[in-house]
């Protein structure tokens, strides 16, 4: 077996666990007692007042004027989409390499995804790379980004903070803004990441947070639409509660919403593990540096922070020299009961994908071939 020290590295991190998962929750905090209260309250489903009280915590810590709960971070994506303009037969810029609920978000409004590189120290969206697409590609008509190859609107950009790398944000907001392009932030794997001080989930117009099972934190399944407009964000509520026109007894619904609103006995766990999200990030924080002097000993590369960023340090990742040592150290680890991941196939590269138009993608094919997720969850 080639990659047998690495094995037992790991194993000695995670003492005592026969098999070791990529990524579990913990529960240490006021998550069981939250609960029985929303169980006791009778209120389970979509009110209550840990739904108020999660909204206010998601706000806070992303530092944006309003959150929405909601059913997932797909449908937060699909719905700040949806807000932001975006129509069917639009474009929506977002990377090749990416979790694939990025590119259905878009899709599921109609909208074609247009596939653009990832920066190889961040892993996301290459403002770079964007631009030069741009300016081959596409102009501006009557303050509308107009791509000349397909005709339609780029309506929008959703950019990806990798595995809760964050990705050049400036140089991304300078690029869209001279394009005239809305930035909708997929923050699903970056929540407590932040960029120059600034959180994740707060540098789209609307952004989208992910409280999945595997996730920093959860809320079993869960997500959340945050933004410092407020119109927008009470039209995200109003969208997600199926268009009802608030009134206290009378039901009206004015246009075509969706049963998205997050239930309480969800927000009940929810608002436990937000409580310890610093906790969390300052145990993987401790964990990832334990990774790092590990593998550069061993001459793998470890994949750390970008500067000026701090990342929560979701899913931790090395980057192997060649797509054979990749599926190697996979077999190695997977079959000693140590569970590890490749990086997403490029969703270009996906059948109901394959017709939309990308840029060169260069560094995603790099990282695909080369790019696996180790075991990352918080070691209490
Ligand atoms: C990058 C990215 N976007 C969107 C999502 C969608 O989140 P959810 O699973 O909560 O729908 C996820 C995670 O699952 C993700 O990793």
């Amino acid at each position: 077996m080639h990659f047998e020290r690495e094995i037992s590295f790991i194993r000695s991190q995670f003492a005592g666990q026969d098999f070791i998962p990529l990524h579990e929750p913990r529960f240490v905090g006021s998550e069981k007692s939250y609960v029985n209260e929303a169980i006791d309250s009778t209120f389970v489903s979509s009110v209550g007042t840990f739904v108020d009280q999660v909204e206010t915590s998601i706000a806070e810590a992303t530092g944006t004027a309003k959150a929405v709960a909601v059913v997932n971070g797909t449908s937060a994506l699909q719905v700040s989409l949806r807000l932001v303009g975006v129509m069917k037969g639009d474009e929506v810029i977002t990377q090749a390499l990416t979790f694939v609920a990025t590119s259905n978000a878009i899709a599921y409004n109609g909208a074609h995804p247009v596939f653009i590189d990832v920066d190889l120290d961040t892993m996301g969206l290459s403002p770079k790379a964007l631009e030069i697409f741009l300016e081959t590609n596409c102009e501006l008509r009557e303050g509308v980004c107009i791509n000349k190859n397909s005709g339609r609107v780029i309506r929008a950009c959703v950019p990806m903070h990798t595995f809760g790398f964050m990705i050049h944000m400036d140089e991304l907001k300078h690029v869209c803004s001279k394009w005239q392009i809305t930035i909708v932030e997929d923050a699903a794997e970056a929540v407590g990441s932040t960029y120059k001080g600034q959180p994740a989930g707060s540098f789209g117009k609307l952004s989208a947070l992910s409280f999945n099972g595997n996730k920093i934190i959860t809320a079993g399944g869960g997500g959340a639409i945050a933004s410092n407009d407020i119109d927008l964000a009470s039209k995200a509520k109003y969208l997600t509660t199926t268009a009802k026109v608030p009134h206290p007894w009378d039901y009206y619904h004015d246009e075509l919403g969706y049963n998205f609103r997050m239930p309480n006995l969800n927000a009940a766990l929810l608002c436990g593990q937000l409580e310890k999200l610093n906790f969390f990030i300052q145990k993987k924080r401790n964990l990832a540096l334990a990774y790092a002097e590990f593998f550069a000993e061993r001459g793998i590369k470890f994949r750390t922070e970008p500067s000026e960023t701090k990342s929560n340090y979701w899913l931790m990742s090395l980057e192997l020299d060649s797509e054979k040592d990749r599926d190697a150290f996979l077999a190695d680890t997977n079959t000693n009961n140590v569970m590890t991941r490749p990086i997403w196939k490029l969703n270009c590269d996906l059948p109901m994908y394959a017709h939309c138009e990308s840029g060169p993608l260069e560094n995603s094919r790099f990282l695909e071939k080369r790019i696996v997720n180790i075991p990352s969850s918080v070691i209490l």
